[in-house]
């Protein structure tokens, strides 16, 4: 059972201090400036160019948080902080919080949002900052280390050859099959911008004989074919319900007899109130979209079925879905 909301609850929530000031901490590259050392305010506001006074205040509440630490007058980084958020690192995963600083304001228009109905927005990231959208596909992929091949491991292919990702990112999906399955070839399809950081990633396990790029807008471009399964993950809340109707719709159409498609997302509970992550997700998708939403199970049910896939059933709560043709 959960603990009832205390009134500390209620404040711990209402206040947004430390999440902006840390956010604004990594947005200045501070504990890059800190890599290694053990550095004065005004050491640091001079590397950064920085105001000394703004700074230090800024500073000693990240020495609170426990991102900092200081002795006398020197301030370092924790261990935590050095090998996360110093940017030449190969642990750094500043990228998804430069994301959130990035959607500050989007996140400040909620009120408005929610008076009007209308989005802040009218493109997603990955449409208006494809760089540091790679670049969180990438930290994802880090730190989701693994997530692929798990759902390559999880996931018969029956005898499947060609394999369609649809919004594919990364390819780590792609890879991970095609590194599981060694008869399998498979075709990421993702916006032409995001390819960039695909085909870095194909190359770099030398799979790019087997895994073929296809750039372009999956509600306006069609698909090659036929496929024997293909897969959306984590697309769904890009758009809305329909749209999301009619791109598998779209697919129903690319996959052989008997092929499968297969939806992997963050999905709503019937009541839509949990799990509790997914719905202040949905508010954010909400206000950093134009009209994207997260789904129930039963709503990617009903458009399959609608599109004429049979057997169409969960294959793990409120993560996956599959339907055949
Ligand atoms: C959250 S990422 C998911 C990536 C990958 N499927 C995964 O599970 O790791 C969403 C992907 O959808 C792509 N995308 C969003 N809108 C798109 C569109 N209209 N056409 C093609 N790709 C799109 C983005 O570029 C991004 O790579």
């Amino acid at each position: 059972m959960t603990r009832e909301l205390s009134l500390a609850d209620i404040f711990q929530i209402g206040y947004y201090w430390e999440t902006k000031i840390l956010l604004t901490a990594v947005k200045l590259d501070l504990f890059s400036a800190l890599k290694g050392e053990s550095l004065t305010v005004n050491e640091v506001a001079n590397t950064l160019n920085l105001n000394p006074r703004a700074l230090e205040l800024v500073m000693n509440a990240l020495v609170a948080m426990r991102v900092l630490t200081k002795e006398d007058k020197l301030y370092a980084n924790t261990p935590v902080a050095e090998r996360h958020l110093v940017q030449s690192g190969s642990d750094y995963v500043g990228h998804l919080l430069l994301l959130h600083d990035a959607e500050w304001s989007h996140w400040g228009q909620l009120e408005q949002t929610v008076r009007t109905g209308q989005s802040p927005v009218t493109q997603h990231v990955f449409e208006t900052n494809p760089e540091l959208g790679a670049h969180v596909l990438t930290v994802l992929d880090r730190i989701g280390r693994g997530s692929g091949q798990g759902l390559a491991e999880r996931i018969p292919l029956h005898g499947a050859k060609r394999l369609l990702d649809i919004g594919g990112g990364a390819g780590t999906n792609a890879i991970a099959f095609c590194l599981e399955h060694p008869g399998l070839s498979a075709t990421v399809f993702d916006l032409p911008q995001t390819l960039k950081v695909t085909k870095q990633r194909v190359e770099s396990v030398g799979l790019e004989d087997r895994i073929h790029l296809q750039g372009g807008n999956f509600h306006v471009d069609t698909f090659e074919g036929p496929y024997d399964i293909a897969l959306m993950s984590d697309i769904l809340h890009y758009q809305d319900g329909r749209a999301n109707a009619a791109l598998v719709e779209k697919v129903h159409g690319c996959l052989s007899e008997g092929g499968r498609l297969i939806i992997k997302d963050r999905f709503l509970d019937p009541s839509k109130t949990s799990p509790a992550w997914t719905t202040a997700f949905a508010v954010h998708i909400m206000v950093n979209t134009e009209c994207g939403e997260c789904f129930t199970i039963q709503e990617s049910r009903q458009w399959m079925e609608q599109a004429g896939f049979r057997m169409v059933e969960e294959l793990e709560p409120r993560a996956m879905i599959q339907g055949t043709k």
